[in-house]
């Protein structure tokens, strides 16, 4: 067996550590930059929202309500198919308003003016409402029944469900726009929709925590998100197997599930 001497594997071994320390010094800088930069953004915008305090506020009671309407509609859908197909498509709702923080940070790295307009006029996804499926098939029949309501207009689709993310997400995303009835008018707020399986909510939540280990190295970084999208991938074949099984039962009438006993 070779054996390198040993003054190799000590020059080897400090190359590394100054290799280390120099990408640490790195990561240590940029990440001062972006704590400085968010700060001086997360004052201006603080700024903007105390002289606009009101104006501020009714927009995210707008947003508030348009995703009490939206929850409402899954609600009734999940409600009519338990009735008709007894079983509910749907696992859990859960509704967010976008904070302030992450408000002044989206603004600042679309470059869009801090203003409540601006709030309105370029941030679709400020009222969020996360719909968690039991099967991947309910995801396109439950957009297709919200799309297909009267009230509500599409503003853009992102089928992250066929064409999954380079990470390895998944989901479906809908902007649509929802009336709101007020004391003396109606106003139309738009919402973002995610739809998305248990799966790719396991997925999802777990990914966004270790994404945000900071302190890992280039080449770890990128075993990491190799194991991410290969998990993605194990777990869309966990759906798929799922609803192919559903899709069985479905399809079986209870005569031939009950002759099989
Ligand atoms: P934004 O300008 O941030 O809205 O970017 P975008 O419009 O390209 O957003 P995208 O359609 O990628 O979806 C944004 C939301 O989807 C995020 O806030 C997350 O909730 C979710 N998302 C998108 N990609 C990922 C991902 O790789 N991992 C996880 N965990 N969530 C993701
Ligand atoms: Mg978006």
């Amino acid at each position: 067996m070779p054996i390198l001497p040993s003054h190799k594997l000590v020059s080897d071994n400090h190359e590394d550590i100054v290799n280390g320390l120099e990408d640490l010094h790195k990561r240590r800088e940029q990440l001062a930059t972006q704590v400085m930069s968010r700060l001086a953004t997360n004052s201006d915008f603080s700024e903007m929202v105390k002289r606009n305090l009101a104006p501020y506020q009714r927009l995210m009671t707008y947003y508030e309500c348009a995703m009490m309407e939206i929850e409402t509609k899954f609600r009734v859908l999940d409600a009519e198919f338990g009735l008709r197909y007894d079983r509910n498509p749907i696992e859990s709702i859960k509704t967010r308003l976008k904070g302030t923080d992450s408000l002044a940070k989206k603004l600042n790295r679309k470059g869009f003016p801090l203003s409540v307009e601006s709030i309105e006029n370029n941030i679709f996804d400020v009222a969020g409402v996360r719909v968690v499926c039991t099967f991947p098939e309910d995801i396109f029949t439950l957009a297709d029944a919200l799309l297909a309501q009267d009230d509500i207009t599409l503003v853009e689709k992102r089928d992250y469900v066929s064409n999954p993310k380079p990470s390895g997400y998944r989901s479906l995303h809908l902007i649509v726009e929802t009336p709101i009835f007020l004391e003396k008018e109606k106003r139309l707020v738009k919402v973002e929709v995610q739809l998305r399986t248990i799966s790719m909510n396991f997925w999802a939540s777990l990914e966004h925590q270790l994404r945000y280990k900071k302190d890992l190295s280039e080449e770890m970084a990128s075993q990491v998100s190799d194991e991410l999208v290969k998990l993605a991938e194990d777990a869309a074949s966990l759906d798929n197997r799922m609803q192919a099984l559903r899709t069985y039962l479905d399809s079986q009438s209870p005569e031939q599930l009950e002759s099989q006993n």
